[in-house]
């Protein structure tokens, strides 16, 4: 069964280790105030992560304040002028009228799909002000953390500053939508446009917190998006790129993560730019490879605190994933399906590409374990690696030698699928001082770890125990490795 709760985790200190290593005498972090300073010592170990993680956004959101390209989207109290006049419409009724909100929302809404709803929301040019400002931010130097577990390019609005004018866009506006299709049964609408639209309950009609940020695709960065679902409870994503820009990246749809048919395609999506395409979290869903151009999209996490205290919260979380039965090509995950090797063809591994032909899952063939020679050792020298392609078994393992050892772990990177045995191997205490201070992710993590850098974007591996180093959930299998013993010398032989 795969965990859906460790999907796409927003938070960096989330780690096992953060869980359950307790601190102590720790001093309250620089930027607290007295009010701070005065509690700290009274604060667990996830309430003091929260107090860092909330300096460390402001702290960067003051320092890229003084050079925002267009502050105008950072003004909370601005956030009306960007939105499309029949969207500000239906939100300006709902405030007076709940109702007749409500109509607007039937009217404005199309349904793409069972669950997949889309409606007109952003201005172009608000899309295009936006697009600039997330391009000037990266040319500032300042830093910034990947938008979440799967995407390597673009940029967290809410680290930057932009956090009010987002929660004012889901209060003011978005919520009556939310209400509408994800809403309880008081507020949930059956059809939209004369259409069934067939969304459940996801705490809709009380969103109350959001992670908000940009998404870029382009050849060289990230190329698609692998199918999986969201850590949230109603996803609105936003395309700001002009359809003329880009060719392909659609984004594609498939079941519920409880339904049998999780792994059906149900929808193929074309971004327009302004337009917002919104659906459950728990909806699986990926990008298409981008043939040509770039394309960014501006996507919005909303979360229910109040719904997400209910049972049937609880009961729909613990519902285990069923990897039987049938599966679209399209809706297979190399990230997060146990059997993807089995049900996808070699050629199109790694990719996501719009074939047609369905894969049936049927039942996996016997396993056979068996040691393969991968080279002489004497021919492996410390921080060297070799790669073993296992062609009947359509398996790449990479072995390598760290601190005099041998560690063989699968030659795909969990992200994309990149070619692990042409990336660098350092401590991981080295890539620690270097790059980053934040502590080992797996509680078992050992300084003198090994860690191998994904030649393609940069994501690091332990190469013992298979985890990634950075905030991704992404893992890499582990192979068992051994030494051959030379043969023995007949006896008698000196
Ligand atoms: S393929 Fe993206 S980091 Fe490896």
């Amino acid at each position: 069964m795969v965990d859906y709760s460790k999907w796409d985790t927003l938070d960096d200190d989330s780690d096992d280790e953060a869980a359950t290593v307790v601190v102590r005498d720790e001093p309250a972090p620089a930027g607290a105030d007295a009010e701070i300073r005065r509690a700290w010592p009274t604060l667990d170990k996830a309430q003091r992560a929260s107090v860092k993680a909330f300096l460390a956004e402001n702290e960067l959101a003051l320092a890229y304040a003084k050079q925002a390209l267009e502050p105008r989207l950072f003004r909370a109290d601005e956030h009306r002028r960007w939105i499309r006049p029949e969207l500000l419409a239906v939100a300006d009724a709902w405030r007076r009228d709940a109702r007749a909100g409500f109509a607007g929302v039937d009217a404005l809404c199309r349904v793409e799909a069972p669950g997949v709803v889309s409606f007109p929301a952003l201005t172009d040019d608000f899309c295009d002000a936006l697009v600039r400002e997330v391009d000037h931010y990266r040319r500032s130097g300042l830093p910034s953390r990947n938008p979440n577990s799967m995407n390597q390019y673009g940029l967290i609005l809410n680290d930057v500053g932009m956090r009010g004018t987002f929660s004012a866009f889901l209060k003011y506006v978005l919520l009556p939508v939310g209400a509408r299709l994800f809403g309880d049964d008081r507020d949930r609408s059956r059809a939209v446009g004369g259409e069934a639209h067939a969304g459940e309950d996801w705490g809709g009609s009380s969103l109350d917190d959001h992670h908000t940020f940009v998404v870029q695709y382009a050849k060289g960065r990230d190329i698609h998006l692998d199918m999986h679902i969201d850590e949230c409870d109603v996803t609105f994503n936003f395309g700001l790129t002009d359809a003329a820009r880009f060719a392909g990246n659609d984004l594609t749809f498939c079941g519920m993560y409880y339904a049998e048919t999780h792994r059906r395609r149900s929808a193929t999506y074309k971004h327009a730019r302004g337009r917002c395409v919104v659906h459950s979290g728990k909806r699986r869903h990926g990008a298409l490879d981008i043939e040509d151009g770039e394309r960014a999209s501006l996507i919005m996490w909303t979360k229910s605190s109040a719904f997400r205290a209910t049972a049937e919260y609880a009961r729909r979380n613990v519902r285990a994933l069923n990897h039987s039965g049938g599966a679209d090509r399209v809706c297979l995950s190399y990230s997060h399906d146990p059997d993807y090797k089995r049900l996808m063809p070699k050629g199109l591994q790694y990719s996501m590409v719009d074939d047609g032909p369905l894969a049936t899952a049927a039942p996996p063939p016997p396993t056979r374990k068996a040691w393969r020679t991968v080279c002489d050792e004497a021919k492996l020298k410390n921080g060297q690696s070799r790669r073993l392609v296992l062609e009947a078994e359509n398996e790449q393992v990479v072995v390598f030698r760290h601190r005099r050892k041998l560690f063989a772990i699968d030659n795909r990177c969990a992200h994309q699928g990149g070619n692990l045995c042409a990336g660098d191997v350092e401590d991981l205490g080295t890539v620690m001082r270097h790059r980053t201070k934040a502590p080992p992710k797996s509680v078992n993590a050992c300084l003198e770890d090994g860690v191998v850098r994904c030649p393609r974007h940069g994501l690091c591996f332990n190469i013992r125990t298979g985890e990634s180093r950075s905030t991704c959930s992404a893992r890499t299998a582990t192979r068992p490795r051994r030494r051959r013993r030379p043969p023995r010398a007949p006896s008698g032989t000196s």
